[in-house]
């Protein structure tokens, strides 16, 4: 490996100028690597600050087209929806999940009339947003239930579908959702619909943030741990996405992102198949604070996001997305 020694090798050498530093860099970020997630309320020309997460905002369906427009011109391949859904619309079923009628399938249709195909566009599979429990799935118990759950995943899946959504992302971890989804889609004439599995999604407390911001942090009875992943897990991480694969996933997402920066450098290298990174709004507040605060430059910003890519990650979803030009200048 190594060919020479000092002094006729020094590395430094190519380290001198900029132009030498660009001719050899290894890893770039461009925005195709970026998914923006995009959070939504009910109302009209509202766009609402929330209070865990600086400078990201819920938005009124009025207020889409403006992100949209932006995000096409700035070259995003895709955008994700999540919903901050009224509390008198969450029961314990998470019954809303399956309306045709709520923000998400309404943002949905709107996007895809406007913008046909330029961009993509993807969903949670889940029903937290939905839930009085604030949980992905149907509780009972204190448990959340396998089965039963997938079966309203199944049905959210295809509306989610059926109004045109590209990339269906479960995100609740439950047993054999893939395999059942795909099954369910390719029956309706939806083969086209991709998978973007949540494959390896840890219970982390660094999804604070989002739940503030999706409306289910006050909500949450206990934790997510029977479902979710246990962080001291390396092995088990491989398991979920071989089987994730085997039923039908596209692509597999690691969830959180840096502190499993680790894991998605084995995803990678044991499947070769495209893998995302979601730098969750934990590792989003945490940066972010710092910077607002002075505490830190805000070049740590593509430094982290450079780790996504050293690891091996083919995008990421970033709360980051769209401030790129300020970020990969
Ligand atoms: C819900 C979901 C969560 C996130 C994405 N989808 C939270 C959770 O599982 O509690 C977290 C995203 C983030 O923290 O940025 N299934």
């Amino acid at each position: 490996m190594i060919t020479g020694k000092y002094p006729s090798l020094r590395l430094r050498r190519s380290r001198k100028n900029d132009w030498s530093r660009r001719l050899i860099e290894e890893n770039n970020l461009s925005p195709s690597d970026f998914i923006l997630p995009i959070f939504l309320i009910e109302g009209k020309n509202k766009k609402q600050p929330i209070k865990s997460m600086p400078d990201v905002y819920r938005y009124t369906l009025d207020k889409l087209s403006s992100l949209v427009d932006k995000a096409i011109k700035n070259k995003l391949p895709m955008i994700a929806l999540f919903p901050n859904t009224e509390k008198k619309k969450k029961d314990f079923k998470g019954t809303e999940a399956l309306n045709e009628n709520n923000l998400v399938c309404r943002a949905i249709q709107l996007i895809k009339k406007k913008y046909k195909n330029e961009i993509g566009i993807m969903c949670d599979v889940a029903l937290d947003p939905y839930t009085l429990h604030g949980h992905d799935g149907l509780l009972k118990s204190g448990y959340v239930l396998n089965d039963e759950t997938i079966k309203v995943l199944i049905n959210q899946s295809l509306l989610q579908a059926e109004m045109g959504c590209d990339v269906l992302a479960p995100s609740d971890m439950m047993d054999g959702r893939v395999g059942e989804i795909r099954k369910t889609l390719d029956k309706n004439k939806f083969q086209m619909v991709q998978i973007l599995s949540y494959a390896v999604k840890y219970a982390s407390s660094y999804y604070g943030p989002f739940r503030d911001a999706v409306g289910s942090k006050g909500l949450l009875k206990g934790n997510k741990k029977n479902y979710q992943m246990d962080f001291r897990n390396n092995n088990e991480a491989l398991r979920e996405v071989a089987l994730d694969i085997k039923e039908g996933a596209d692509m597999v997402m690691v969830k959180p992102g840096l502190p499993y920066i680790d894991i998605i450098k084995t995803v990678k290298e044991n499947f070769k198949i495209p893998v995302i990174a979601y730098q969750v709004s934990g590792e989003y507040s945490l940066l972010s604070n710092g910077i607002n605060k002075g505490f830190i430059d805000k070049s740590i910003i593509l430094e982290t996001l450079i780790a996504f890519k050293r690891a091996g990650a083919n995008a990421i979803v970033s709360y980051y997305a769209d401030r790129l030009d300020k970020i990969l200048k």
